[in-house]
């Protein structure tokens, strides 16, 4: 079972890949945008306000589920 404090690790494939935080709580919302070019690494935690992250761009994640790539290039 994952852990609060799991990292996740995304991998940036192309230039521009979006990293965006979205809140915790009944207030679903956008808290942080974070934008990586090819061949960054962001290393993140689920945290007391960050229950959801969603990831635009080609990128490569890697969490305790598995691994996964997104596959859709956003054609910058
Ligand atoms: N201040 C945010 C928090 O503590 C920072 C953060 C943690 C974050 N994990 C994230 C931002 C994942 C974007 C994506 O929750």
């Amino acid at each position: 079972m994952t852990g609060a404090n799991d990292f996740f690790v995304i991998k940036a494939m192309e230039d521009g890949v979006n990293v965006i935080g979205l809140t915790r709580g009944s207030d679903t919302r956008f808290h942080h945008s974070e934008k990586l070019d090819e061949g960054e690494v962001m290393i993140a935690q689920f945290t007391e306000h960050t229950s959801a992250v969603k990831i635009r761009g080609k990128a490569t994640i890697q969490t305790s589920h598995g691994e996964i790539s997104n596959e859709g290039e956003l054609g910058l």
